[in-house]
């Protein structure tokens, strides 16, 4: 199971003992100090894989005073659907505002401060990448469920899930410049820095394009490009 950590946000996995029940999954907390249960209480978003296969899932704190969570699979509806479509647009604008902000470091840093410029690209990027990481994460577990409502959409998921690791290898290279001994060497880190931006706008657009419309209950359409 992957939490938020309650602290960084940044991804947490665990492996619990999950017992099914019903349509949920049942999970206990040796004590109430566990670090998943904390991060639950505070973000009830889980992702739960199962036999290798990702699921996304709400966490409701078990009656009667037991440390522990009834998860909840997302199941997509129409509602839900549409929730998501809302949510993924939020979450793409704030990833987007953030990508923003370290270009125009990038831009705007004078000669002098270029000793600095590492390392607040490298705040940037810490931050981008855990919330990055966390934002991929809690797809990979909803597009399970979206498979199974649209399964027009399968061929869509699959390049998307595809290209959420091809995303994660472009950050770890970036962050190795970044983390790199010496010099900076300018132009690469600019070079590195567009590659990344370039392959996410077009995820981003690609994951838009294909998904909105379904999520939506919008006249679907073939998956482009
Ligand atoms: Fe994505
Ligand atoms: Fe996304």
């Amino acid at each position: 199971m992957t939490t938020a950590d309650a602290e960084t946000g940044r991804p947490r996995t665990t492996r619990v003992d999950c017992r099914p029940s019903g349509s949920r999954y049942l999970v206990f907390a040796p004590d109430d100090d566990s670090a998943w249960y904390r991060d639950l209480l505070v973000s009830p978003q889980a992702t739960l894989e199962i036999d290798g296969v990702p699921h996304a899932a709400r966490a409701v704190p078990l009656e009667g005073g037991e440390p522990g969570f009834a998860l909840h699979l997302l199941e997509v509806d129409a509602a839900r659907g549409r929730a998501i479509a809302d949510q993924l647009l939020v979450h793409h604008g704030e990833l987007r505002k953030t990508l923003a902000a370290a270009r125009a470091e990038l831009d705007g840093a004078p000669a002098a401060r270029r000793t600095e410029l590492r390392g607040e690209l490298l705040g940037h990027c810490v931050t981008f990448c855990n919330d990055l990481r966390m934002h991929h994460l809690r797809e990979d577990g909803a597009f399970t469920a979206i498979e199974k409502a649209h399964p027009g959409l399968a061929p869509a998921l699959k390049r998307l899930r595809q290209e959420h690791e091809s995303v994660s290898r472009a950050l770890c290279d970036l962050d190795r410049l970044l983390q790199g001994k010496g010099e900076i060497d300018r132009a690469a880190l600019r070079d590195e820095f567009e590659r990344v931006v370039k392959g996410l706008e077009e995820h981003f657009a690609y994951e838009e394009a294909n998904l909105l419309p379904a999520l939506r209950g919008e006249d679907q359409v073939a998956p482009s490009g």
